[in-house]
């Protein structure tokens, strides 16, 4: 199984990446069930944190799809190795909602991130505000 962590940077006008969600997530949550992907997508201001964990070809086909979405630009690949088990659980794509406070999902994302590489940890940390 392979794991992904990229950051990029939203075009969105609103220079918001969460405006982008709901569209992403209703696109992505079934294709990723198909094709054995899981992960996180995490937004902070202009921009996006995914961890993407899955099938090997499933993951390369995915990066491939993301490289040329231009709703988003700057991919730039954190993280890239090979995992025995899946780190973030079965999620085909977790996400801070609308209706979450963002407490909410910062708890949950404390309990996911204990299971989690050192190094996936500070790119995460890199981002939120201090
Ligand atoms: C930040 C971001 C995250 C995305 N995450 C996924 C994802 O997890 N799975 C997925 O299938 N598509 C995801 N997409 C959408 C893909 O880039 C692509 O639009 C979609 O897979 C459909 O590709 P196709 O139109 O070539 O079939 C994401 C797009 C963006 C901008």
């Amino acid at each position: 199984m392979r794991q992904i962590v990229y950051r990029s940077i939203t075009t969105a006008e609103s220079g918001r990446a969460a405006d982008d969600i709901p569209d992403i997530v209703r696109q992505a949550a079934a294709r990723n069930g198909i094709e054995g992907i899981t992960g996180l997508l995490y937004t902070e201001d202009d921009t996006f944190l995914q961890v993407i964990e899955g099938p090997s070809d499933s993951v390369s086909d995915l990066i491939a799809r993301l490289e040329n979405d231009a709703r988003h630009r700057d991919l730039t690949i954190l993280v890239d190795r090979s995992i025995a088990e899946r780190e973030f659980g079965d999620w085909t794509m977790i996400y801070r909602d609308r209706r979450e406070s963002i407490d909410a999902f910062d708890d949950r994302l404390r309990v996911l991130l204990a299971g989690v590489s050192d190094e996936t940890v500070r790119h995460f940390r890199a981002l939120q505000p201090a």
